[in-house]
């Protein structure tokens, strides 16, 4: 049988990840493939309880740096074992919201690890499980902030950062495109939804084509 593809979908706060990510569903079945959506931190029961505690920790202590990357990786590491990589063998494509680039993004971005301690990590849990195609839906962290806000939800531990914290985010993301624009393709996501929508579809369209 042959493999699956790993799409992801990457971006800050507010960028439009889960907008995109159902508009992406919609084109693959429309294309004929089996697709399963998936999110991290979470994806897999266990994966879900880890992002209860990242997110949701109401713990009077706080969560330290490195509790939050190993805790991301520990949640990584299920995923990938209990959803990802068995997805894949069988055959189905897997959209995921998030996955390894948010882990130098924001830990080492936002919370100021040394990247070559999460480039172990990643050695060690992702071990290559690279995706085929990532989506880096880019927006000013102000923009960003402000479309959450409007959605009306609650804050998470995360997103409670202030503004400089997801500047520094959306740098490292833009670094990391900028090293693998083959991978990672840079979408402007500051302009209406259907002009982020055609951006999506031109890359597919390739993406589909070169399969
Ligand atoms: N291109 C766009 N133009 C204007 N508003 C948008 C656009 N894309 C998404 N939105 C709106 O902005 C808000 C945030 O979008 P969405 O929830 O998809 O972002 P997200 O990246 O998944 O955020 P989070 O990281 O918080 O999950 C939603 O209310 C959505 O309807
Ligand atoms: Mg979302």
């Amino acid at each position: 049988m042959t493999r699956g593809k790993l799409i992801t979908i990457e971006g800050i706060e507010g960028a439009g990840k889960s907008t995109a990510l159902q508009f992406i569903q919609d084109y693959l079945v429309k294309a004929g493939v089996e697709v399963v959506l998936t999110r991290e931190p979470g994806g897999t029961d266990v994966s879900e309880a880890i992002r209860k505690l990242l997110l949701h920790s109401t713990a009077s202590e706080g969560i330290a740096p490195e509790t939050e990357l190993l805790l991301m990786f520990a949640s990584r590491a299920q995923h990938i074992s209990q959803c990802i990589e068995p997805t894949l063998s069988a055959g189905k494509w897997v959209v995921s919201d998030r996955y390894v680039d948010a882990s130098y993004a924001y830990q080492g971005g936002g919370r100021g690890i040394a990247m070559d301690k999460i480039s172990l990590l990643d050695k060690m849990i992702v071990d290559g499980l690279y995706p085929d195609l990532t989506f880096l839906l880019d927006v000013p962290a102000d923009l960003g902030i402000a479309r959450a806000e409007k959605r009306g939800t609650q804050k998470d531990r995360i997103e409670q950062e202030k503004t400089d914290f997801f500047v520094r985010v959306r740098n490292v993301y833009l670094e990391r495109a900028k090293a693998d624009p083959e991978r990672i393709r840079l979408i402007d996501a500051t302009l209406g939804l259907g002009l982020v929508q055609d951006q999506v579809r031109r890359i597919l369209d390739e993406f589909i084509r070169k399969k």
